[in-house]
């Protein structure tokens, strides 16, 4: 018998000890199913394909594939079928999003809903709330050490809250996305105390080693990611005896995919979310999920394959929830989350545009668009059907990981150009606005990234404290840039709460030993609700801020040519300072343009005629005005970090 009969046996044995029927009701998954397996079980031996259980094991990862659709409840069995019939549904021009801690925001999940009229008058209508299952107290990176994937924390509220809030989202026509963290567990998962205990069974679901010798020959070639608070990438466990991998906090076990229970237990996890209703599921840091001595143990071919098989796995049984993948890494290792070769297409559905995000900083310190320019042959290989999110800050700390290679080819050198930028930022450079910190500077390599709010690094703090009317009306102007930079550019937008209403750095973090070593804190803010009242204050900093976030998300609604359909093109560098992108789709074009310096800045008209089309008269969206197009030797003038959305309107 021939593999394919044997897969089709298998899935019709399947279908009987699952009680569904391939003929009617589970058609759908049938065919998916069907469709896929080959693919599903190809990833699955390149992974462990030396494994001397190999096939029973994989049939258990079937199992698991199977139970999560029988366990899917019908209501979004159908939602899964309204978006694979809308296809890309997440390319979408209509769609907006916020990242908030839900304790933060509101105190409790019972709390949201009563909020929800504050998110949706702003244009909101997809929630990334971030992580709520179990982590401990103390030792909890924000939540992404999780000490129970299927316990929401206390602090959060319960289980039910959460599916409640899930099912009120869904009525209202939010999407909602979550995170799963892969890569690590807190050192008080039940896993993790069961290896410490001596359990030979969960020892093998981490990295664990007697001695120095492996450790010692992984560091060699391991970058530290937190090397000020927590140096190198193994911990020592006094109850066991044994060296921990912990590429992150000491406190987070990196699990280990080389066990194929680990992958099957944290596939079953992901269902677990998928089947309380997750639209878009956010992949912690899938960069090192597969370790290897002798490389950075960072986007290893085997990371990728088993995101691969996660997309196949969750294209049978939910395809409704979109991936994530967050890997924050140089710009064509991003690439390759979404899929090379075979496979293009079939991993991450999104990943963060994190090298777009950093460039946009890069653009505001310098003034300039050069660098940001020299990235984009690589980001516009993206290929169609994927996205971004998009954004200008996140919870984490900017980091400037786009390649020297690209500062080199604008000219500059890429040790002083990043020293320029810790420096602006940290506002250590003349005439610098800006209020942020180093996170986790690296003295061996000289690494750092930055931390603090968009107000802050725009200079809105520095004004407060300043008194500065002047500073205070440009830093709010910067904001605004800042956000329409990424909102226009193609992907989701995913607003950082705070943002849309100017938080300043919350410098408090300092005095909580569960916080003091990360000053990514400072950027996280506590939500006050009489500030976000002052929104109906008019004039006031917070009126300002929000209503030009709300009114930038209202025009991106408004242009189809928005949604992400591969359909970008940048204009050419007529002069440095301005950035500009033409969005088309059928007779629609729309120029996006931003003065990124402190001075008036001018371009020939000439630099809108260079994409096959020569426009009339131009309908600026932001300041709702008609615009003539001139002469090609006349000049088109931006104030400074001024910035227009330019619809190219018929002849007459
Ligand atoms: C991701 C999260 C970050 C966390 C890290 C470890 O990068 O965004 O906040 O510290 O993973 O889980």
């Amino acid at each position: 018998m021939g593999n394919q009969e044997v897969l089709a046996q298998k899935i019709a044995s399947y279908f009987e000890a699952f009680e569904l029927n391939a003929r009617s009701g589970d058609r759908d998954f049938f065919l998916r199913v069907t469709e896929g397996i080959d693919s599903l079980q190809t990833l699955y031996f390149n992974l462990y394909g030396d494994h001397p259980d190999r096939a029973n094991q994989f049939d258990q990862l079937l199992a698991t594939v199977f139970q999560a659709y029988q366990q899917r409840a019908d209501t979004l069995k159908d939602r899964d079928l309204e978006k694979l019939a809308q296809g890309n549904w997440f390319l979408s021009n209509k769609l907006a999003g916020m990242s908030l801690y839900v304790d933060r925001f509101c105190g409790k999940l019972s709390e949201m809903e009563s909020k929800l009229p504050y998110l949706e008058d702003l244009g909101i209508n997809f929630l990334h709330l971030m992580p709520l299952f179990e982590s401990p107290e103390g030792e909890s990176d924000g939540g992404y050490a999780v000490s129970d994937f299927r316990k929401v924390s206390k602090r959060f509220g319960s289980l039910e809250d959460l599916a409640k809030l899930m099912h009120t989202l869904h009525l209202k026509e939010m999407n909602v996305m979550l995170d799963i963290v892969l890569n690590h567990t807190s050192d008080r998962h039940e896993w993790a105390k069961k290896a410490k205990s001596g359990d030979k069974h969960y020892q093998d679901y981490f990295y664990m080693y007697d001695n120095r010798w492996i450790p010692n020959q992984f560091e060699e070639s391991m970058p530290e990611i937190f090397p000020e608070s927590s140096p190198g990438n193994f911990t020592w466990s006094e109850e066991c005896q044994k060296w921990v991998m912990t590429v992150f906090h000491s406190y987070q076990w990196d699990l280990n995919y080389r066990n194929p229970q680990v992958l099957r237990e944290m596939l079953d996890t992901l269902f677990f979310y998928a089947n309380l209703g997750v639209d878009l599921l956010r992949i912690d840091a899938p960069a090192f999920i597969w370790k290897q001595t002798g490389t950075s143990c960072q986007n290893l071919p085997q990371a990728h394959t088993i995101l691969q098989l996660i997309k196949q796995a969750v294209h049978m049984a939910s395809p409704g929830m979109a991936l994530l993948g967050e890997a924050i890494v140089a710009p064509a290792d991003i690439m390759a989350y979404f899929g090379r070769g075979e496979q293009q297409g079939k991993e991450c559905d999104f990943a963060y545009n994190a090298t777009q995000m950093a460039l946009q900083w890069d653009m505001l310190a310098s003034g300039e668009t050069k660098v940001m320019l020299q990235a984009q042959p690589i980001l516009d290989q993206k290929p169609f059907g994927c996205s971004w999110i998009a954004y200008t800050r996140c919870h984490d700390d900017i980091g400037l990981g786009y390649d020297d290679y690209m500062i080199a080819q604008a000219g500059k050198d890429p040790y002083l150009h990043r020293r320029f930028l810790k420096e602006y930022f940290t506002g250590k450079t003349l005439g610098s606005p800006a209020k942020g910190a180093l996170f986790s500077s690296n003295p061996k390599t000289g690494d750092a990234r930055i931390s603090g709010t968009l107000a802050s690094l725009c200079g809105l703090e520095k004004a407060l404290d300043e008194n500065d009317p002047g500073q205070l009306e440009l830093s709010i102007q910067k904001i605004l840039m800042m956000q329409a930079h990424s909102f226009f550019l193609g992907g989701l937008p995913m607003i950082f709460y705070g943002d849309e209403i100017g938080y300043t750095n919350d410098y408090s973090y300092r005095s909580d030993p569960a916080k003091n070593y990360d000053n990514r804190w400072m950027h996280r803010p506590l939500f006050d609700w009489g500030k976000a009242a002052k929104i109906h204050e008019f004039g006031s900093i917070e009126a300002q801020i929000y209503a030009g976030t709300q009114r930038l998300l209202s025009i991106r609604k408004k242009l189809a040519a928005v949604g992400d359909y591969k359909n970008i093109s940048w204009m050419g560098p007529h002069n440095i300072h301005i950035a500009g992108y033409l969005r088309s789709l059928g007779p629609q074009r729309i120029f996006v343009v931003f003065n990124f310096s402190s001075q008036f800045q001018s371009m020939t008209w000439y630099a809108f005629k260079e994409h096959g089309l020569i426009p009339h008269q131009l309908w600026d969206h932001w300041n709702e005005e008609i615009i003539p197009v001139g002469l090609d030797h006349e000049y088109f003038h931006l104030a400074p970090y001024e910035f227009r959305i330019l619809e190219v309107m018929p002849k007459d």
